[in-house]
């Protein structure tokens, strides 16, 4: 173990660290989500397994079927599943072919062919026509694209203390500069996707991160920088797993066994 990291948490989250950390280390409900393709397509995998607050983040993104969607990061691609089929269904649960796109990006080369893979065996090539895979580095887009999506889904790499906690080879590389330099680099994905979406249009950032230097402070980088819109849409008060934070949303498995997450809602005015 790693005295570092515990001390740092413990200072956090004070009385409830230990009830978080025995959390982390249980496995964490996850649930087979039921693949709306699958109903069309027979003799695909019927389900994808994931935790229920990484579909909550997907659809915090509220995007409509012609929209132009960026998916920054997005292996193995659940969440670009979940944007995938809000886009595709409409209200009666119908499908139709999105005249918007959806771009899933992955800039590393083994995790892309797993996003693929996730792809295939859950749509079938011609209701995924959409759906554009790429492999840039996701500081480019807003270099290279910039204004051009209505909505960016920036689920940034993190520390993922879950993943830590079961890899003790890794914990031991663990530092409060690790997370600090983390940061930096999730600041960078965020401001690549500020200048990638369009105005008016929508971002949600998001890790697996219990750190709050991951989590509101980059966030509150961004409104120090720029002058973006926090929003907090209705639906999501009606869900009890999510706890307020200053900027955004955390999920945190002691109370409802799911998560790690946390995320924030952005709307570029
Ligand atoms: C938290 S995971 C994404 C999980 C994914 N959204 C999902 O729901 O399955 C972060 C991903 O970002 C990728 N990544 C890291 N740095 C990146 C960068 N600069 N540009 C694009 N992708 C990056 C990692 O390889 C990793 O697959």
């Amino acid at each position: 173990m790693n005295s570092a990291f515990d001390s740092y948490f413990e200072k956090i989250y004070t009385d409830r660290w230990p009830a978080i950390r025995r959390a982390l280390v249980e496995k964490n409900k996850q649930i087979s989500r039921p693949n709306k393709f699958a109903e069309l397509d027979s003799g695909l995998s019927q389900n994808y397994v994931m935790d229920p607050a990484s579909q909550v983040v997907a659809r915090a993104l509220e995007v409509m079927p012609t929209d132009v969607v960026l998916d920054m990061c997005s292996a193995p691609g659940g969440k670009t599943l979940v944007l995938a089929e809000e886009m595709s269904f409409n209200f009666s649960n119908q499908w139709q072919l999105p005249s918007g796109e959806l771009i899933a990006n992955e800039m590393s080369e083994g995790r892309r062919a797993r996003l693929m893979r996730v792809l295939n065996e859950h749509i079938n090539r011609e209701k995924r026509l959409f759906i554009h895979v790429k492999g840039l580095d996701g500081n480019q887009y807003g270099l290279r694209q910039p204004e051009v999506f209505d909505r960016v889904l920036a689920d940034v790499p993190c520390s993922g203390e879950r993943h830590l906690m079961e890899n003790p080879s890794e914990m031991k590389l663990w530092s409060e500069k690790r997370t600090k330099n983390l940061s930096v680099r999730q600041y960078s994905l965020l401001s690549s996707a500020w200048l990638a979406v369009k105005v008016g249009g929508r971002i949600v950032y998001s890790t697996c991160s219990i750190s709050p230097l991951e989590n509101d402070s980059v966030v509150a980088k961004l409104l120090k920088k720029r002058k973006p819109q926090i929003l907090r849409p209705a639906f999501l008060n009606e869900l009890d797993f999510l706890e307020k934070t200053e900027h955004g949303y955390q999920v945190l498995p002691d109370r409802c066994g799911f998560g790690p997450m946390y995320f924030s809602v952005i709307e570029k005015t």
